[in-house]
């Protein structure tokens, strides 16, 4: 294990969250944006593109078949579209780290690419199911071996991918991407239902470059054999990274808080709708629409909170927020209750068992379910609780100190670099007492 795994925080109790600031670019539009942009026919500038370790190994997976692309540079990342049959085969297996996104997405855009490659990640990544994106691949004539249905994932060349119609069985942006790539190349029309609305990045950058994707009800296809062409994209801010700190505002008595250009795309919002249910003052600020996404300014003043049965239909639209939430709850009067969400057993880590873990530490009364947890509001204490190499659960932790009767510990917290460069400085300034440590 490298010293960078032993990053801890320690997070000093109280402080309010104040300010007007931007969080880094959105995870998922970044890599999406590095994905069509190579495939594209001329050059894509990218703005507000996400530093963050995950999409940039999107970037180097890219530079590795060939895409010559230039940056990051403050954001501004340059690339220069090979076209859909341009990428060249890498002459190692690409490694993807700690990111799902790109791995799941990567091998439905690499199954039919015509050449062999591997995909490999780290011990999380390595962890992950993939037989979610193997199993409707392989319908579609793809031959790629798992280790057990896990990654490192082996592309087989094969002669030619067929379009399938595919209902999936879990509402997954990933696997609806990851087959919407490969039909890009395949025979005739793929389509894809899912069992509810997840992100929509994917269909929307695809359109922006002018590849024909049609949506009806649930069901989103496309034909293969069309063309990119290049455009330039403008990546809002992260909900999902802004979420620490509108949690932040939700908790600490005093906050009043505006997050800048904020991706506020409907599919992405259920933290807002959840807040809101749960009684917080959020408003929505100069709406606007940029490169196809939906934007606005995040307004958000203390109230107190109160807990309630989140509904499940905003389930997969806050799908990365639920740590976070969960500090919410734990703060909030009353009883949160969360069903219809096995998904976050399959994340970075099992985000039910380890934020229950935590929050027991910490003295909150957290019950764990099949498919979700229920918590009660009460006074978190202080204590030493592990991330498990998890991003988003060292963050909600961090957001935690600011209701904490005490410091708290948070273990494994290196992997925050993968979706949010520069977190502690930026907590610091917008008010929590929190220090990194490297061991
Ligand atoms: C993502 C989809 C979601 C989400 C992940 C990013 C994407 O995963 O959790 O952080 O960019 O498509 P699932 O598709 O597994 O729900």
């Amino acid at each position: 294990m490298s010293s960078e795994n032993l990053k801890k925080y320690i997070v000093h109790p109280g402080g309010v969250i104040q300010g007007e600031f931007r969080v880094p670019g959105d995870k998922s539009i970044s890599h999406r944006s590095i994905m069509l942009g190579s495939l594209a026919e001329g050059i894509t500038e990218v703005t507000g593109f996400l530093e963050g370790e995950d999409a940039l190994a999107t970037l180097a997976a890219f530079r590795a078949m060939g895409v010559t692309i230039t940056g990051p540079d403050k954001g501004k990342v340059t690339i220069h579209g090979v076209g859909m049959h341009g990428l060249k085969a890498p002459s190692n297996a690409l490694d993807l780290g700690n990111s799902g996104t790109s791995m799941r997405l990567l091998s439905g855009l690499l199954a039919g690419q015509g050449f062999d490659l591997e995909l490999k990640g780290d011990k999380s990544l390595s962890s992950r199911p993939m037989k979610r994106v193997t199993d409707p691949l392989a319908l579609m004539g793809a031959t790629i071996a798992t280790t057990d249905g896990k990654p490192p994932l082996n592309i087989k060349n094969v002669s030619a991918l067929k379009g399938i119609h595919y209902d999936l069985p879990m509402a997954s942006a990933q696997v609806k991407s990851c087959l919407l790539l490969a039909g890009m190349y395949a025979d005739g029309v793929t389509s894809v239902t899912e069992p509810a609305p997840t992100r929509d990045h994917t269909e929307r950058m695809l359109r922006g470059m002018g590849y024909r994707v049609d949506t009806n009800g649930n069901t989103i296809s496309l034909n293969g054999g069309g063309k990119l062409t290049a455009t330039a994209i403008d990546v809002p801010a992260d909900i999902s990274s802004a979420t620490f700190f509108l949690v932040g505002a939700a908790i600490a008595p005093g906050s009043d808080l505006t997050l800048k250009h904020v991706g506020i795309n409907p599919t992405r919002v259920g933290v807002i709708n959840i807040l809101r249910l749960m009684g917080a003052d959020i408003s929505l600020l100069n709406e606007r629409e940029t490169g196809g996404e939906p934007v606005a300014d995040i307004h958000i003043k203390y109230v107190p909170l109160k807990g309630i049965h989140i509904p499940e239909d905003q389930v997969a639209l806050a799908i990365d927020e639920f740590p976070a939430l969960f500090i919410a709850a734990a703060c909030a009067d009353g009883q949160t209750i969360l069903t219809g969400a096995e998904e976050l057993r399959v994340k970075e880590s099992d985000r039910i068992q380890v934020m229950a873990d935590g929050l027991m530490t910490l003295g909150i009364d957290a019950k764990p379910t099949a498919d979700g947890i229920v918590i009660e509001g009460g006074v978190i204490g202080s204590g030493e609780v592990d991330s498990h190499g998890d991003h988003r659960i060292a963050m909600s932790f961090a957001i935690a100190g600011l209701q904490a009767g005490g410091s708290i510990q948070i273990n494994d917290c290196a992997n925050v670099a993968t979706s949010f460069p520069g977190f502690i400085t930026l907590a610091t300034q917008a008010g929590l007492n929190i220090e990194e440590i490297d061991e």
